[in-house]
């Protein structure tokens, strides 16, 4: 089979690296990838954007794609599964209508409280007056999130009244993300550790993947500012058979039928970010892809063939698909360029990258702000080209053997400003 891969992260190399073992895996085009997947057996990066639909369905068409997995959440929410579909041509990733439970959260918000699937409470504003009103009324504080896709940047935690009131200013009215920032949610705060539940899903059938713990900080001890993700975890020890199977019945299950009740069937992956709480486990948000850098922990405990699964969710015959898990865990450590989540500097040779996937101890190096420094295949270096750079994964048979192994491969690799965290997997709070 010939496949279109969308994304350049970390994410993204792992989807690549997992789909390249498959049998039936012939060609792999990312698009427009990263140098990780530029040097990957049996995969060729192709200079597309994630973004750019009208360019990526007309290489699927020139290309013969057999089917086109999506790795970013952007390109579903504005509607490529159904564009690809309208042309006959396959998507693993869900369409327009059903991608609204990540693209809108006031959407998501109202489907959970439809469907009493278990979520803190909000209020919906679209006029900064009335949400500064309500903020200012307040005994608690709340969170405040634009409804739109806002790059994980939308979430904010005020720490006071006067606070979220400037906060809803710069989303509403200085419009910091733009149109996704007209609609704003104020939410219930809500305590406890949190979770990453993926599912696959063909419409009717669920698989669930090992859970994992993302850290979204900078620092160690989740300080400093928020990122897109220093670093993961699998499966996570929250995640006892009890408590997924009661995500399975009271989230991920009824979030699946409520879908098909109206009429916009889920295909892909399903992702519920759960907080848990004194009173159960509750929906933060849904996404409709992969979690980066999750997937970079789960993907390496799938003892399946990734094709196989998401071709059986694109023809609706999950049920006839079991997947199954490695035992043990896996941890991922992101090598980030100094400054980020702030500006940062770019390329910069990274040196001590293993020549094959494999790091020390078979450790797995997936890149993601890295590119080829010229087109010259053999005279090329990697250099850093984004903030978080590389993902490195370890699995092991604990938790703390895989993040021992991620760290011996992230201290064998250098490149001028490298920062990451020491305690990814190593000091779990639970
Ligand atoms: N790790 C969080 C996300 O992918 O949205």
């Amino acid at each position: 089979m010939r496949i279109l891969l969308i994304g350049s992260g970390g994410r993204e190399h792992a989807l690549a690296w997992k789909l390249s073992q498959s049998a039936h895996a012939s060609r792999i085009f990312v698009a427009p990838g990263n140098g990780g997947t530029a040097t990957l057996p049996g995969c060729c990066n192709v200079s597309i954007e994630a973004e750019d639909l009208p360019t990526l369905l007309h290489f699927a068409r020139e290309n013969a794609i057999d089917l086109t997995v999506v790795g970013p959440e952007i390109p579903l929410v504005a509607g490529l599964a159904d564009q690809f579909a309208a042309e006959g041509l396959r998507v693993f990733g869900p369409s327009a209508a059903a991608a609204q439970l990540e693209g809108s959260k006031a959407f998501s918000k109202a489907f959970m409280n439809r469907h009493a699937i278990p979520t803190g409470w909000a209020r919906v504003f679209n006029s900064f007056e009335s949400a500064a009103d309500f903020a200012f009324g307040l005994d608690t504080l709340p969170v405040i999130k634009a409804s739109g896709l806002a790059a994980g940047k939308g979430v904010f935690l005020p720490e006071s009244r006067a606070e979220a009131v400037d906060q809803l200013r710069t989303v509403m009215v200085e419009r910091r993300f733009g149109d996704a920032g007209d609609t704003v949610l104020i939410e219930e705060r809500l305590f406890g550790p949190e979770l990453s539940v993926l599912a696959f899903s063909d419409g009717k059938e669920l698989r669930l993947m090992p859970a994992a713990q993302d850290h979204k900080r900078l620092q160690d001890g989740d300080l400093g500012p928020n990122t897109g993700g220093m670093g993961a975890f699998a499966p996570s020890p929250l995640a006892t058979q009890e408590l997924m199977t009661e995500v399975e019945q009271t989230v991920l299950h009824p979030a699946l039928a409520a879908m098909n009740a109206e009429g916009a069937a889920y295909q892909g992956v399903l992702y519920a970010g759960l907080i848990l709480t004194d009173s159960g486990p509750k929906v933060l948000e849904f996404n409709c892809r992969f979690g980066d850098p999750e997937a970079q922990v789960i993907l390496p405990l799938l003892d399946c063939d990734l094709l196989e699964v998401m071709t059986a969710c694109v023809k609706g015959r999950l049920a006839e698909c079991p997947l199954n898990s490695w035992a043990g865990s896996a941890v991922t450590v992101v090598v980030a360029s100094s400054g980020y989540p702030g500006p940062y500097e770019t390329g910069k040779v990274v040196s001590g990258l293993p020549s094959g996937e494999l790091g020390e101890d078979g450790a797995l190096v997936f890149h993601a702000g890295t590119r080829l420094s010229s087109a010259e295949g053999c005279d090329s270096e990697i250099v850093t080209d984004g903030g978080r750079v590389l993902s490195v994964t370890a699995t092991g048979a604990t938790l703390a053997e895989a993040a021992a192994s991620a760290y011996r491969t992230v201290e064998s690799i250098s490149f001028d400003g490298a920062v990451w965290r020491e305690d990814i997997g190593r000091d779990v709070a639970w």
